[in-house]
């Protein structure tokens, strides 16, 4: 119900009705001094709900754990967000490891620059005013857009929560791109919804529902495309991720489809993609 109302609020809308929400406790936070470096205040934080911090740490040994994270890796993280993952991979990260992020919204892109990458100089952010109709009326298609980045020049990829906002062509292109960017050893740790058998049938049992078909995609909401896309494992496995030359190495399902928390990684449906 609030996630309907708040789709209903037009792009610009949403950052504002999450500041004003804030507020209060922002302020208080600021002048008890409770907010730790580093951390933005709740009412900038536009990339999801619950504990940054606590989520950030958790990204980061699933990184490590299952996407095998080393210290020296060069990473790009594709809709880098306010800094979540950034924030402790700047502990994890040595001189000889590097960060790249990009994301479509400049607030969170200032704010890591001069948050993170003044205090660590291999952590770099770029804003690229890109169309997403969750976060953004105006701004280039995804679809086509050419990464601005070297061939072969990263160890490490990173998409939390972005392919999960993300059209079918969108996501196609961008896997073309981190396929040309990625070193031949390349790792993909990507976060999606994925409808297979498995995770349809527990549909009654979930409050995420995915009712409209758009093309090689299904739609959560009919009005806003992008609020929350997925994607059926056999298209997604066998079309789109093999059609830009890269193979599922491992799967792991998310607890969003119903399934026991306690046996799932994370919320969305984690899948390491590498090269053939
Ligand atoms: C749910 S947030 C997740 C942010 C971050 N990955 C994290 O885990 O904290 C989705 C992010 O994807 C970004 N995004 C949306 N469309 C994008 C695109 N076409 N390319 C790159 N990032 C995009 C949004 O601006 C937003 O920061």
């Amino acid at each position: 119900m609030l996630r309907k109302l708040y789709y209903l609020l037009p792009a610009k809308m949403r950052f504002v009705a999450r500041r004003a929400l804030f507020l209060p406790i922002d302020l208080w936070d600021s002048w008890t001094g409770k907010r730790a470096d580093m951390v933005p205040p709740k009412g900038m934080i536009f990339t999801g709900s619950g504990d940054f911090v606590e989520q950030g740490k958790r990204l980061l040994e699933l990184f490590k754990d299952i996407g095998g994270l080393q210290p020296d890796h060069r990473v790009l993280d594709i809709g880098s967000g306010i800094g979540r993952s950034a924030l402790p991979l700047t502990s994890f990260l040595t001189d000889k490891g590097s960060y790249q992020g990009f994301d479509p919204i400049e607030k969170g892109i200032v704010w890591c620059k001069k948050n993170i990458s003044s205090r660590y100089s291999n952590f770099k952010f770029d804003y690229i005013p890109l169309k997403n109709d969750l976060y953004r009326d105006d701004g280039a298609s995804a679809a086509n857009f050419k990464f601005p980045y070297a061939d072969n020049s990263f160890d490490f990829v990173i998409l939390t929560s972005v392919f999960s906002h993300m059209v079918s062509d969108e996501v196609q292109n961008y896997l073309k791109e981190i396929e040309r960017v990625i070193s031949p050893s390349g790792i993909v740790f990507s976060t999606f919804f994925i409808l297979d058998k498995e995770s349809t049938s527990r549909s009654e049992r979930s409050s995420f529902k995915f009712l409209y078909p758009d093309g090689d995609h299904w739609l959560m909401d009919a009005k806003v495309i992008s609020a929350n896309v997925a994607y059926e494992k056999e298209i997604l496995f066998e079309k789109i991720i093999a059609s830009a030359q890269l193979k599922v190495d491992k799967f792991y399902p998310g607890f969003w489809s119903g399934l026991p928390k306690t046996s799932c990684k994370d919320f969305q449906d984690i899948l390491i993609l590498k090269k053939p």
